[in-house]
Formats: C-alpha cells, sequence, structure tokens
C-alpha cells in the first residue's frame, strides 16, 4: 500500500469511494462534500492524502482549515470525510491514513485537530473529549466531538466555536 497526496484526476475516484464506504443513506452526501472541499477555497490549506494498491485508491482521508480562537486557518484542521474501501476494512488502512496525516500535519507546525467521529474508533489514535472547542452547531452526540494537540499546551486558551469551509457549513454535516 502507498500513501500519497490527492491530485485533480483523483476526484472520480474519491468520489466513488466515499459514495461505496458510507452506503446507500449517507453515501452521496458524503461523496458531495469530499468533491466540494476539494474545490473549496475557503477550506485552504487542505492536506488530501489517497492509500493506494494495485493502482487502485482504497483510502481517502481530508483534513481541512479552521479558524478557532487565537488560531487561524492552517494551524487547526477538521478530518473530514475518511473512507476506506468496502473490501479493504478492518485492515488497518484507516488507522494508517489517520497517523500519516497526523505526522504530516506536525511537520506543517499546525496546532491541532478536529474530528467529528466515533471515540471508540478515534480514541485510538490519540483523538478526546476533554477540550473546549465548540462546533458550529449543536450536535446531537456532543460525545463525538474530538480534538487531538499535535504541540503539548496547544489546547490552552482556545475555546469557543470553530469557523469552518463554506461546504462544511450546511447544518446536514453536523
Ligand atoms: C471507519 C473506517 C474509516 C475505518 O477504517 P478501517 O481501515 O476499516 O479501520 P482500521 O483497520 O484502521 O481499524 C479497524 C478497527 O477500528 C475499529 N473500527 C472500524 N470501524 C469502526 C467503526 N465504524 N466504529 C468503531 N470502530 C471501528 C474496529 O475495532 C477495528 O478493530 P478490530 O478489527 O480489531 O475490531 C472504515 O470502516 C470506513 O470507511 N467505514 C465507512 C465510512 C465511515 O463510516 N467513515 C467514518 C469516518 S468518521
Amino acid at each position: 500500500m502507498k500513501i500519497r497526496e490527492s491530485n485533480q484526476s483523483d476526484k472520480a475516484s474519491i468520489f466513488s469511494l466515499h459514495q461505496n464506504s458510507f452506503g446507500a443513506a449517507e453515501g452521496s452526501t458524503v461523496a458531495k462534500l469530499a468533491i466540494d472541499l476539494l474545490n473549496d477555497e475557503t477550506a485552504l490549506p487542505i492536506l488530501s492524502l489517497v492509500a493506494e494498491s494495485d493502482n487502485s485508491i482504497i483510502g481517502h482521508i481530508l483534513f481541512t482549515s479552521v479558524k478557532v480562537g487565537n488560531l487561524e486557518f492552517g494551524n487547526a484542521y477538521i478530518l473530514a470525510p475518511l473512507a476506506v474501501a468496502p473490501k479493504m476494512q478492518r485492515k488497518g488502512v484507516g488507522t494508517t491514513l489517520i497517523n500519516y496525516g497526523l505526522d504530516k500535519l506536525k511537520q506543517r507546525d499546525a496546532s491541532l485537530v478536529l474530528v467529528l467521529g466515533d471515540p471508540k474508533y478515534y480514541n485510538r489514535t490519540g483523538f478526546k473529549a476533554e477540550h473546549d472547542i465548540e462546533p458550529p452547531y449543536k450536535l446531537d452526540y456532543p460525545e463525538a466531538w474530538l480534538a487531538q494537540e499535535l504541540r503539548t499546551g496547544a489546547f490552552d486558551n482556545v475555546s469557543g466555536a470553530i469557523q469552518c469551509a463554506t461546504s462544511l457549513r450546511s447544518p446536514a454535516h453536523w
């Protein structure tokens, strides 16, 4: 398996991947979100990584910039979406993509990363619910609003609601 940054010509494969992985109920919405975010100037800077095996894309993870407290776009990121092809799940692809992405963001001197997701899955890669950062909307499952520091002390004095990319601002995504 190889991990690399995505490019323009990957967009159709990334769309299909999210559509298939998230299934009938959510697939089209998440696939559209992924492509909208890749085209969204208000999401910049972003980190978009694909996992490839036998020349096909088997995983995709996207980190887009947010602003919160005194942290500017590019200092803080949100992870959304993440998908692994159904046949390739539970083989460590998702975990590898998350850890690879976190390392890349550290290299960019980013301070923190947020995610709205299953705590059982994201606790394993260092995300936790203990922080003072708020989502843009009131959540049905606030325990799924997670964050992690990429440098020690990054949570200190950072509180309040995030500003995220326009494409992510629809209440449907929260
Ligand atoms: C969620 C997802 C990205 C995980 O990727 P993956 O490559 O299958 O996960 P990994 O192999 O890295 O980790 C597997 C472990 O995570 C846990 N896990 C996997 N999917 C999980 C889920 N949806 N919820 C909770 N835990 C999960 C399992 O405990 C599993 O460990 P086990 O096999 O020892 O029981 C993938 O299953 C997927 O694309 N699902 C559909 C899309 C989706 O729901 N994305 C949500 C992102 S918020």
